[in-house]
C-alpha cells in the first residue's frame, strides 16, 4: 500500500495545477491550453478531459499517472478539436463540446444531470439529484478498450483506432455477438470473414465478456455461469491495473500495469495472437504486412507505393501504369515479379493451367486483364487488381506473380531476380494476337448488326402499312416509320430537352394512350449520330430495370434516327434538384435519399448485374428522370460503353460532361465502372445540397460543390450544406457526405464498387472515414 501512496504523490506533483476533485458540479469547464485540462479521479489515477492528437486534441479518459498517454475512452463524435475547444458540465445538466463558431457536439444531450465523476475505476459517470441513478457512463459506450469491472453486453462492439495518436475509428472491430461468439473482424469497407473468434457460438443471445480487477478475462452466460475463460485465473498483483485494448493492428491484448513498479508501462500478459501481422487487412488492398522492429509494418507489392505514406493502412496504388496493356508504346515493360509465401483473398476470374510458375506468368502477360496471379500447385489462379487480404507467412506454398509496368527496361530496375523479362518481340506478338481478336470480336459485331437491322428494317416494313402503331409493352424495341413518329409527335410541335446529340420531343401514342419521349439525333452529326444510336440500341435494348428509362422503339429510315422512350412527367432530376419548376418545391430530405438509392440501383445494375458490365458515362441530373411517384431512372445511354465479357476497362476518348466526369478521363487512363462511381459521388453531392456543381453566384469557398462538401465535412459543418429549416439528421447527413466522398476520391481503386456504395447508403455497412478526394497527388 505505502508504493500505492507513493505513486499517488508522484501524480500529485505531476499534476500540481489540476487538483484532483472528486465531484464535477453544473458549470465546471474544460480547455485544452486552459489551466484545467481535465478532471482527475480521487486518487489522481485516471483523468477524464483533453488530450493531444496528431491534428488538435481529443476529449476522453486517460491514465493520468503514466509517462505514455494511454487512453482508455474518447470521445470519437468530437474529433479533432481545435485549441478553442471547451468541453462543459452545463448549467442544465448535459455535457457538451463546444467549437469555436458557437456550434456544440453532445456527449450526454439529454440534460438532467446534477453532477458528474470521474471514478477510480476509470468509470466517468453522470448522476441525477439522488447521486444513486446513473444517467450516462462511459463504461455503457466503450470505444477501444475494456477495464477491470467493465463488460462487453451481447451486439457491443470495440473498434480499433486508426493510430496511438489518431482515435478515430481505424479499420478492426472486436463484437460480443448475439449468438455468443466473441469475433475479430477486419476493415469495414472490405467487408470480409473473420480471423479470430472464440468458437462459442452456441450459447444463446446473454453472452457477456467480462474483465476483472485481477486481469482475469472471461466469457459469461448468466452471472453464475462461465462459458469460456480467456486468462486461466488472472494474476493477481497488488496495486496493478488491467485493460483489454483492441489495438491499431487488429491485435486484442491485455495489458497489465504494475502501479508499484516505477516504470508503469504495460505489459501484455495475453493476446488473441502472437502474430502481429494477423490482423486481416491492417495494410489495405495491394500491400502486406510484415513484423519489423518487433511491429507490424505495411509494405507495398513490387511496383506499387503507398497511397498515402503517413497513413499506409489505405493500401497501395500503382507507380507506372499504362493506358491499355494492348497498345505498343515503346517506352513500356511489362514484366512479371514474384512474391513467395502468400495467400491472398481469392477473387480470381479465371483458372488457367499452367504446371509452373514460369507458365503461370505468361499466362498472366498474355491475358490484358490479369494484373496478378496466384500459383499453388500446379494452379494459376488469374486476379485483377485489387489484391485484398494478402498474407505472406512461411508455411504457405503458394506464390503471388505480379504484373509490373515499367517506364524502361534497358534500365534493368528488375525487382527480384526470378522475375520474367519479356522481350520486345514477344510483347509486339501479344499484341497483333490482342488486336486481331479484337477485330474478329469487332467484325462478329458487325455481322450480327447488319442481321438485327436486316431483320428490324423488315419488321419495320410491315408495320409500316400500318399508321396506327400499337405499342406491344415488355417486348423487345419496336421498329417506327418516320411518318408515324411525326404524327405522334404532332410535327415535332413540344421540345421537352436537347442533348449533344440531339432534341428530344413529347409524343402521344393514340391507340395506347401513352406519352413517349421521341429522340430525334442530329442529322449533321451523321457519324457520331450514328454511333449514339447503335450504342444506345444496344444498350438500352437489353436492359431492363426499375431504375433506367425503358427504350420503347426507334426508327432509322434514310438519315433519320430516332428514338422512342416513355416519357417521364416530372422532367430530369436536374429540374427537380435546381428548382427550373418554379412551381414545385425542392423534394424533402426522405425524398432526395430515395432518389440517390434508385440511381445507386441502376448503376448497380448496369455493373454487375447485366449479362456485360455496361459503363454509362454519363451520370448527371440532366440525365436522370423522374417518375410521377418521384422515382428516378438513369437515361440517355449515348455514351455507354459495353464492356466484353471478362474486360474490365476500356480506353476511349474523352466523354461525359465537365464536372462529372472521373480524373481518370481527363489523364487518359482506363477508364472502369469506377468512373460511373464517380460521377455518382457528384450527383449524390448535387441530390443532398439541392445545388449545381458550380454556382458562381455563390461566395468562392462556396462556388465549387465538391470542394465546399469536403471543406464542410473536415470543419464538422455539414448542416449548412443543407437549408437551415430542412428536418435533417446531422449523423445521417454526414454519413451521406461520407458516401459521397468515397466516391469521388481521385484514385479509381480507392472509389468503392456501386455493390458497396448501396450497402452503405442503406446503412448495412459503417461508411469508414473517407481521406481527403485530393490529397493525392497522381504519380502517373
Ligand atoms: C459527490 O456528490 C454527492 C451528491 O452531492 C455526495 O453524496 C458525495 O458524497 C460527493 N462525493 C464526494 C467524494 O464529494
Ligand atoms: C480549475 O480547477 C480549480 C479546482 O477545481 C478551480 O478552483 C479553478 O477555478 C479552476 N479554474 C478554472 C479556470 O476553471
Ligand atoms: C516506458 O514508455 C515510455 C514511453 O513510451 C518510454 O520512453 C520508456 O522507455 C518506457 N520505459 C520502459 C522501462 O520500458
Ligand atoms: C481560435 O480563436 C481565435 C481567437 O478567438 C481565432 O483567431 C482562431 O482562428 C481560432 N482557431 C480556430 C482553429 O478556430
Ligand atoms: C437471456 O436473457 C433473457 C432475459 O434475461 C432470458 O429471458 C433468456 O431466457 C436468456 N436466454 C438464455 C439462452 O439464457
Ligand atoms: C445459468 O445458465 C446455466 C446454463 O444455461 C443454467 O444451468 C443456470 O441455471 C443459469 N443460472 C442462472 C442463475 O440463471
Ligand atoms: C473458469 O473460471 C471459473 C472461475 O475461476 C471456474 O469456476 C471455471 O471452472 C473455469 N472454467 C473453465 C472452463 O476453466
Ligand atoms: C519494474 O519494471 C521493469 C520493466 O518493466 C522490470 O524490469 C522490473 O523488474 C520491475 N521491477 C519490479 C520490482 O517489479
Ligand atoms: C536509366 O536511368 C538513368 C538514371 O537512373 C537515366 O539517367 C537514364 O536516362 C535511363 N536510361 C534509359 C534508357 O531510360
Ligand atoms: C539473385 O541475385 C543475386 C545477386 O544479384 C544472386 O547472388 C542470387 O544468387 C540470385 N538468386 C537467384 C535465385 O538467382
Amino acid at each position: 500500500m505505502a508504493s500505492f501512496f507513493a505513486f499517488v504523490t508522484i501524480i500529485s506533483l505531476a499534476f500540481t495545477i489540476a487538483k484532483a476533485q472528486s465531484n464535477v458540479t453544473r458549470g465546471s469547464s474544460l480547455n485544452p491550453t486552459g489551466p484545467n485540462t481535465s478532471w482527475l479521479s480521487p486518487s489522481g489515477l485516471y483523468a477524464f478531459g483533453f488530450y493531444p492528437q496528431t491534428h488538435g486534441y481529443a476529449v476522453g479518459i486517460f491514465i493520468a499517472g503514466i509517462s505514455e498517454t494511454t487512453v482508455v475512452w474518447t470521445a470519437r463524435d468530437a474529433l479533432p478539436l481545435s485549441d478553442n475547444a471547451t468541453l462543459r458540465f452545463t448549467s442544465e445538466g448535459r455535457l457538451t463540446v463546444e467549437q469555436t463558431q458557437g456550434q456544440q457536439i453532445n456527449l450526454f444531450d439529454t440534460g438532467g444531470a446534477s453532477f458528474a465523476s470521474m471514478q477510480d475505476s476509470g468509470n466517468f459517470v453522470l448522476y441525477d439529484s439522488t447521486g444513486r441513478t446513473i444517467l450516462w457512463q462511459s463504461f455503457d459506450n466503450p470505444t477501444e478498450t475494456l477495464l477491470a469491472g467493465q463488460r462487453l453486453l451481447p451486439g457491443q462492439n470495440l473498434f480499433s483506432s486508426v493510430s496511438e495518436t489518431d482515435q478515430s475509428i481505424g479499420v478492426f472491430q472486436l463484437i460480443m455477438q448475439t449468438d455468443g461468439n466473441l469475433v475479430l473482424y477486419p476493415s469495414m469497407i472490405f467487408q470480409g470473414s473473420a480471423y479470430w473468434y472464440t468458437e462459442t457460438f452456441k450459447n444463446g443471445p446473454n453472452v457477456t465478456l467480462n474483465l476483472d480487477s485481477s486481469g482475469f478475462l472471461y466469457l459469461l452466460q448468466n452471472s453464475s455461469f462461465y462459458i469460456k475463460n480467456l486468462t486461466e485465473r488472472g494474476y493477481p498483483t497488488k496495486d496493478a491495473i488491467y485493460r483489454l485494448k483492441l489495438d491499431v493492428d487488429g491485435i486484442l491484448r491485455l495489458y497489465h500495469h504494475d502501479l508499484s513498479n516505477k516504470s508503469k508501462n504495460g505489459t501484455v500478459k495475453w493476446e488473441s495472437s502472437t502474430n502481429k501481422c494477423a490482423g486481416k487487412g491492417f495494410c489495405g488492398v495491394n500491400g502486406y504486412c510484415v513484423v519489423m522492429n518487433d511491429a507490424a509494418t505495411c509494405q507495398c507489392i513490387t511496383g506499387f507505393e503507398f497511397v498515402d505514406v503517413k497513413r499506409q493502412t489505405l493500401g497501395c496504388w500503382r507507380t507506372y501504369t499504362v493506358e491499355s496493356c494492348k497498345i505498343p508504346d515503346a517506352e513500356t515493360a511489362i514484366q512479371m515479379t514474384n512474391l513467395n509465401n502468400v495467400r491472398l483473398d481469392e477473387a480470381t476470374y479465371a483458372i488457367s493451367k499452367a504446371p509452373t510458375q514460369k507458365e503461370c506468368s505468361s499466362a498472366c502477360l498474355n491475358d490484358c486483364n490479369c494484373e496478378a496471379a496466384l500459383f499453388t500447385e500446379q494452379q494459376c489462379r488469374l486476379q485483377r487488381l485489387p489484391l485484398r487480404y494478402m498474407e505472406v507467412s512461411e508455411s504457405v506454398p503458394s506464390a503471388v506473380l505480379i504484373k509490373v509496368y515499367t517506364s524502361s527496361v534497358r534500365n534493368g530496375s528488375n525487382p527480384t531476380n526470378q522475375s520474367i523479362q519479356v522481350k520486345k518481340m514477344r510483347q509486339k506478338r501479344i499484341m497483333v494476337i490482342g488486336v486481331s481478336l479484337i477485330s474478329f470480336a469487332v467484325l462478329i459485331l458487325l455481322i450480327s448488326g447488319v442481321i438485327m437491322y436486316r431483320a428490324q428494317v423488315w419488321a419495320y416494313k410491315k408495320i409500316n402499312d400500318n399508321l396506327g402503331v400499337q405499342l406491344l409493352e415488355g417486348i423487345r424495341p419496336q421498329a417506327f416509320s418516320y411518318a408515324a413518329l411525326e404524327k405522334i409527335t404532332d410535327g415535332f410541335k413540344e421540345e421537352l430537352g436537347r442533348g449533344t446529340f440531339g432534341i428530344v420531343y413529347k409524343g402521344f401514342i393514340e391507340s395506347s394512350m401513352r406519352h413517349v419521349a421521341v429522340k430525334k439525333l442530329k442529322e449533321e452529326l451523321a457519324q457520331e449520330g450514328e454511333r449514339e444510336f447503335q450504342t444506345e440500341m444496344q444498350v438500352i435494348g437489353r436492359t431492363h430495370h426499375r431504375n433506367l428509362t425503358r427504350l420503347l422503339g426507334y426508327c432509322c429510315e434514310g438519315s433519320e434516327r430516332l428514338l422512342v422512350f416513355e416519357y417521364m412527367t416530372q422532367g430530369s432530376l436536374a429540374d427537380v434538384l435546381f428548382g427550373l419548376k418554379e412551381s414545385k418545391p425542392k423534394p424533402c430530405w426522405m425524398e432526395r435519399i430515395r432518389m440517390a438509392v434508385d440511381i445507386a440501383h441502376g448503376i448497380l445494375y448496369l455493373h454487375e448485374e447485366c449479362e456485360n458490365p455496361i459503363i454509362h458515362c454519363d451520370i448527371k441530373p440532366q440525365n436522370i428522370l423522374m417518375d410521377e411517384h418521384g422515382g428516378a431512372k438513369i437515361s440517355d445511354f449515348g455514351m455507354a460503353k459495353l464492356l466484353g465479357h471478362d474486360q474490365t476497362r476500356t480506353t476511349t476518348l474523352l466523354r461525359g460532361t465537365r464536372g462529372y466526369i472521373a480524373p481518370e478521363w481527363h489523364k487518359r487512363q482506363p477508364v472502369t465502372v469506377k468512373a460511373d462511381v464517380y460521377s455518382f459521388g457528384i450527383v449524390l453531392f448535387n441530390i443532398l445540397c439541392c445545388r449545381r456543381n458550380v454556382d458562381n453566384s455563390l461566395p468562392d469557398s462556396e462556388a465549387i460543390l465538391e470542394d465546399w462538401v469536403h471543406d464542410c465535412y473536415e470543419a464538422d459543418e455539414v448542416l449548412k450544406l443543407v437549408d437551415y429549416d430542412e428536418d435533417v439528421e446531422k449523423k445521417r447527413l454526414e454519413e451521406m457526405v461520407k458516401i459521397g466522398l468515397w466516391c469521388v476520391q481521385e484514385e479509381p481503386s480507392l472509389r468503392p464498387s456501386m455493390k458497396m456504395v448501396m450497402l452503405m447508403l442503406e446503412g448495412t455497412v459503417k461508411v469508414p472515414e473517407p481521406p481527403n478526394p485530393t490529397s493525392f497527388i497522381s504519380v502517373v
